[in-house]
């Protein structure tokens, strides 16, 4: 099959995408438990780096499962299968010009690696969401935790599925932080790597 598929080259590069939106485009790709704060901290970046005038997009695993996921459950193999969709989607936005803000567990270090290797080595920015699964399961925010203890919700991450931690992740979420502080963090991240301007 893939004889006859041949690459199209687009007439815009993607330095020029990324010249127009005056930034340099990358994944951010916040990865840690359930309940550890990956779309609330997504979130509140997003609208900053909204208000700074940046060109962004979040994608989040919970709303990602109801249409282009919808067909994957959770078990190893889906989630593997979710997370390499996401990391092709992800580059196709970089290549756009895009700062893309990712929110998956993405339990597995092998899946993680395998998105940074789609993209360029400055990239992919790994921000791993170190909040204790005590403090998770205590937040409960969705109630999952309960019913993954009462045996209601199986592979679930944490209780009866792994999360593999990053180990040498770009950005460290440490929980005592609150979260301007943690949004000012990232932001600061991004104008060191050169992503947005730098007196934004
Ligand atoms: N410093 C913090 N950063 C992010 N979330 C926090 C923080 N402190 C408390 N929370 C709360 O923790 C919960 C995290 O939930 P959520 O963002 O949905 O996590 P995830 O997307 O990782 O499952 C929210 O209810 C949020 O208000
Ligand atoms: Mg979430």
């Amino acid at each position: 099959m893939f004889n006859n598929v041949v690459w199209q080259d687009t007439e815009i590069s993607k330095e020029e995408r990324a010249f127009q939106k005056n930034q340099k485009p990358c994944i951010l790709w916040f990865t840690g438990l359930s309940g550890s704060g990956k779309t609330t901290l997504a979130n509140a970046l997003d609208l900053k780096l909204f208000e700074l005038n940046c060109h962004t997009c979040v994608l989040d695993g919970d709303n990602l499962r109801y249409g282009l996921n919808s067909d994957l459950g959770f078990d190893d193999a889906s989630r593997t299968e979710n997370i390499r969709r996401v990391g092709e989607l992800s580059k196709i936005l970089v290549d756009s010009g895009i700062i893309v803000l990712t929110a998956f567990i993405s339990p597995f270090i092998t899946d993680r690696e395998q998105v940074r290797k789609l993209v360029d080595d400055d990239e992919f920015i790994e921000v791993f969401m170190d909040t204790p699964l005590s403090i998770c399961e205590k937040r409960d925010n969705k109630g999952l935790y309960k019913k993954a203890r009462n045996g209601e919700i199986k592979n679930f991450t944490g209780i009866s599925s792994p999360y593999e931690k990053p180990m040498n992740s770009e950005i460290h979420i440490n929980n005592s932080f609150n979260l301007n502080e943690n949004v000012k963090l990232i932001l600061n991240f991004l104008k060191m790597n050169g992503n947005i301007p730098l007196k934004s």
